[in-house]
């Protein structure tokens, strides 16, 4: 086979999946077929999940059982919160779920079980007790008492409920949930990719999630919510917008929350999450947060949208999650608690079909070097 290279593997197929699609130029996303709009407007994140495991959607039933594994998993296994209580309090929650997440393979009796149901089990398990192990995490770290988990809550309520220690309101509650609906999964994105990767070896789930996790939180990929909300936060207002853009761009700095490597339109989720991010902001008197953002829009749009520059997921989630009222430090684990979704369907379909993933380097390196004694360097 002709090798190729291409750098940033852009435009190179690595795997067959039937569970997200996308058409970057027309800007359209599918879940198994089912536009992205609509599962926001009328699907729950359970549903989705279901959806992405399945490649169907559930039937009420089906859905009421699903619901049910996942909430009778929320409790942590014991010994869980203790490890949790023992972690600096100035840790990041990125680096503690990674962390975390990592060590619930150590309370599984057969954490290498690599048969589609143990797999499906452990999925459940880890996508159940994120949010756990995230909101125990927070109530520690400011030195308030923990809020067991609620399991007649779903995943988005009970997660605001164990964080906040109050019900959110149905507005939030549904906010946040539409939130975990679209960016729950995206293709064969970096985390994703690294999730598929890792389970190629016949590593195990664990491992595969707890891979994802650290490419998630890098700034290029999921860890660009927080670093939107750090650049609303240094804009002081809506006139000192464009200013702010213009001299980023001349330094040739990136904006966070623009550009896309798929994408080359507007990301239909960012679409979405516009609309969500005005409503909350006007109902949460955070409207000039919105206003900023609006106006870093327009400017980016006379910059640079003619490179196929527009706003990604990340843009107006980071003023959504604000005005939910999530801490800016959590706006990237809310993202990996939707991306299990994706992670582990794709760990799954990896499995179903594996072969190892292992590219080739292109060595630029000298070659026949005489080894050197250290005496003599
Ligand atoms: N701000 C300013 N210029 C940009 C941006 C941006 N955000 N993104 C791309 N460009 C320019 C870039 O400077 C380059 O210009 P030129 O051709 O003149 O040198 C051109 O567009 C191509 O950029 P690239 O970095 O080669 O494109 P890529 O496909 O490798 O990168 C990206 C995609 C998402 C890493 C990039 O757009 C970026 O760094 N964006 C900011 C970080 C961000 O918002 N990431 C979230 C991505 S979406 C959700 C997720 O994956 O989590």
């Amino acid at each position: 086979m002709g090798k190729t290279y291409s750098k940033g593997l852009e435009g190179v197929i690595a795997a067959e999946t039937k569970m997200s699609f996308i058409d970057g130029e027309k800007g359209v996303l599918e879940y198994v077929g089912i536009p992205i709009g609509e599962l926001a407007s009328h699907s729950t994140f359970e549903e989705t999940v279901f959806l992405l495991w399945n490649l169907r959607l559930p039937k009420k039933d089906e859905l009421a059982r699903f619901q049910a594994e996942l909430r009778k998993r929320y409790e942590l296994p014991a010994g869980m919160a203790q490890r949790l209580l023992s972690l600096p309090r100035d840790a990041k929650p990125m680096h503690v779920i990674r962390t975390m997440v990592s060590a619930l393979s150590m309370h599984d009796l057969n954490p290498d079980a690599n048969d589609i149901p143990s797999l499906r089990e452990k999925a459940l398990n880890i996508l159940a007790r994120t949010p756990t192990l995230l909101a125990y995490f927070h109530r520690y770290r400011i030195g308030m008492p923990l809020v067991a988990p609620d399991p007649s809550l779903s995943i988005a309520e009970n997660f605001l409920y164990m964080l906040n220690g109050e019900r959110p309101t149905e507005t939030m509650a549904k906010a946040m949930d539409v939130c975990l609906v679209l960016h729950a999964d995206h293709g064969l994105n970096n985390s994703t990719f690294s999730a598929r990767s890792v389970m190629s070896t016949q590593s195990d789930m664990y491992s595969a999630v707890t891979a994802a996790i650290g490419s998630l939180k890098g700034p290029l990929h999921g860890g660009a919510n927080e670093g939107v909300m750090v650049m609303l936060n240094e804009i002081p207002s809506v006139d000192a917008a464009e200013k702010y853009v213009l001299d980023k761009l001349a330094r040739k700095d990136k904006i966070m929350g623009f550009g896309h490597r798929i994408y080359k339109s507007y990301d239909p989720r960012a679409k979405h999450l516009q609309v969500l991010a005005r409503q909350l902001a006007s109902d949460t008197g955070n409207i000039a947060l919105y206003d900023k953002s609006k106006r870093i829009e327009e400017v980016m749009a006379t910059a640079v949208a003619a490179k196929g520059i527009y706003p990604n997921v990340d843009f107006y989630s980071a003023t959504t999650y604000h005005c939910i009222g999530l801490p800016l430090d959590m706006f990237t684990p809310v993202f990996v608690i939707a991306r299990i979704g994706g992670w582990a369907g794709h760990v799954i379909e990896q499995m179903g079909d594996n072969r190892l993933f292992r590219p080739d380097v292109d060595y630029t390196g000298p070659h026949g070097v005489a080894y050197t004694p250290v005496t003599k360097r």
